[in-house]
């Protein structure tokens, strides 16, 4: 294969990259039309989905596939749970719910944590990779719409206090992507989970545009 596996995730994402971002729940949200507690909801899916992530990596940190993406610099449930102990209070945790299509997606990274780690790897890059790039204009965003301190509580989620040269991090993580332990026909399928990983992200942005609507 001689395109580099990091072009060819990006490329074969691209076209559900711009709809993740033109879902009419982000561009409501981005475009300062929502409310904080949509904000609110929306860090709290992110909650569940790290969670899972997150909670799959000590077992995983030494796979030969996966193991190499397991970063702790990466990690995001603590500032999750900083952002959501600022947005819900000290009790954020009661009454925490994950939307349908929400657990859907958590149950689908357990899943591959638990049977196949090149599966978890493209879990990874669509967040990871999504969340040093994009991350950086939603958090700039929702500083300015709901007054949240820079870079301070409520938006610590989109801050990597520890990667001190974010493109120079990506630069990396596509290196490791280009190297991946894996043949031409598991790279595809590696794409194929991203594109799952992306619907997934599609899924959950129609469930809270229902619950945030604008013409409700
Ligand atoms: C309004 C929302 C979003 C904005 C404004 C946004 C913006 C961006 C931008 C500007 C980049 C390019 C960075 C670069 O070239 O280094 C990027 C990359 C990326 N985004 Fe997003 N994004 C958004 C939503 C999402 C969502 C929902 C996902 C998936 C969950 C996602 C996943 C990714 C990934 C995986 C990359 C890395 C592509 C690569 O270089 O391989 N983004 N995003």
């Amino acid at each position: 294969m001689d395109t580099p596996f990091s072009t060819l995730i990006r490329v074969a994402s691209h076209e559900q990259h711009t709809e993740a971002e033109t879902s009419t729940f982000m561009s409501d949200l981005l475009g300062g039309r929502l409310g904080v507690d949509a904000y609110t909801r929306y860090t709290e899916q992110l909650w569940f989905v790290y969670r899972a992530l997150e909670g799959a990596a000590e077992a995983l940190k030494d796979d030969p596939v996966a193991g190499p993406f397991v970063k702790p610099e990466l990690f995001r449930t603590a500032e999750l749970e900083r952002d959501l102990a600022h947005l819900r209070g000290p009790g954020w945790r009661d009454g925490l719910t994950a939307l349908p299509s929400t657990a859907a997606y958590a149950a689908r990274v357990e899943e591959c944590a638990r049977t196949w780690p090149a599966g978890y790897v493209a879990h990874h890059y669509t967040r990871y990779l999504g969340d040093l790039s994009g991350g950086q204009i939603i958090r700039d965003k929702a500083e300015r719409t709901w007054g949240f301190a820079r870079k301070g509580d409520g938006v610590r989620f989109y801050v990597f206090e520890q990667i001190s040269n974010p493109a120079a991090f990506k630069r990396a993580y596509r290196e490791l992507l280009d190297r991946v332990n894996a043949d031409d026909l598991e790279k595809q399928r590696i794409v194929d989970e991203c594109k799952r990983a992306f619907d997934f992200n599609g899924a959950v942005f129609r469930e809270l545009g229902g619950e945030f609507s604008l013409s409700a």
